[in-house]
């Protein structure tokens, strides 16, 4: 059933477990990770950049494919469908698109005042329709180069603004980590914790961060793991074993449902590692 992400998430900041929040980048994707939800009975985030619903034409057809197969596939487990790295004019499309969920990302306007200012706004829209609403605070770092570290005081600000969960950098990025990567600053965390309270935080960049760091920011009150390169991973690397054994070019190889089963059924494995990993299989509707 699609829900929109707050009490999921508040559950388990409260049972000290982590909710994977998947990024989707087309049909085989949005299947698998329902499929991987389905079996672990694990509550999920289906969650959508704007690059990726381009790609699918639109965030109304992102939200179509969800909202319909949650309903064909016989899902029973709660499904948020969320915007990923949304500026302001993403939050109204995917509104109207039937997102469940939405973040506003102002950690790339030009002050704190107007991410401030913006997201006090979309929180009053959000709320009024029944969509969960997130924030950043310190952009998350992209391409191997090192995010920001939020302030705890800007953290206290967005938080108090209502949004549902906050996304804070502390030293996290998107995509692959480099060798020299200093790790995630657990004294920032706790820091931005004590100050707000219960509110559920958000690691975004989740691919790559060893076990041992994610499990200690999840005990410190991370609820919502974004995670999306792990999984392009996981595809690619069945796919390419698929055309590398020339699979592709034996019988009807070449038919797509053959050459991406491979990589859809990677992207099951791969996401049912990751639920239990975080500890939120079989915490379906807590
Ligand atoms: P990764 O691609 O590093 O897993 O990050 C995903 C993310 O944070 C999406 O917002």
């Amino acid at each position: 059933m699609l829900v929109n992400a707050t009490a999921m998430l508040q559950s388990a900041e409260r049972n000290h477990y982590g909710i994977a929040a998947f990024n989707t980048n087309n049909l085989e994707w949005t299947r698998s990770i329902l499929t991987a939800a389905e079996e672990t009975q694990s509550p999920v985030i289906i969650q959508c950049t704007s690059g990726a619903a381009k790609w699918q034409t639109s965030f109304q057809v992102v939200s179509d494919i969800v909202h319909t197969m949650v309903k064909t596939m016989g899902i029973t487990v709660p499904v948020a469908l969320h915007l990923d790295h949304g500026t302001y004019e993403d939050c109204f499309k995917c509104i109207d698109a039937g997102f469940t969920s939405i973040m506003y990302d102002g950690s790339k306007e030009p002050d704190f005042a107007t991410n401030l200012a913006r997201t006090k706004e979309l929180v009053k829209i959000a709320h009024n329709k029944g969509l969960s609403i997130e924030a950043e605070v310190g952009g998350i770092g992209d391409g191997g180069a090192a995010g920001e570290i939020a302030d705890p005081n800007e953290c206290v600000a967005i938080a108090e603004a209502g949004v549902d969960f906050l996304a804070c950098g502390i030293g996290n990025i998107h995509g692959l980590y480099p060798e020299d990567w200093a790790g995630l600053n657990f004294d920032v965390l706790a820091d931005i914790k004590a100050k707000v309270g219960s509110l559920p935080l958000v690691l975004h960049g989740g691919t790559g961060i060893p076990a041992d760091q994610v499990a200690k920011a999840i005990s410190m009150g991370v609820a919502k793991i974004n995670v999306n390169t792990d999984l392009q991973v996981a595809f690619a690397k069945a796919v390419r074993e698929y055309v590398e054994a020339g699979l592709d070019q034996q019988g009807k190889g070449y038919d797509p449902r053959k050459m991406l089963k491979p990589g859809a059924e990677a992207i099951v494995a791969r996401a049912t590692e990751i639920i239990n990993q975080y500890g939120s299989a079989g915490r379906g509707w807590e």
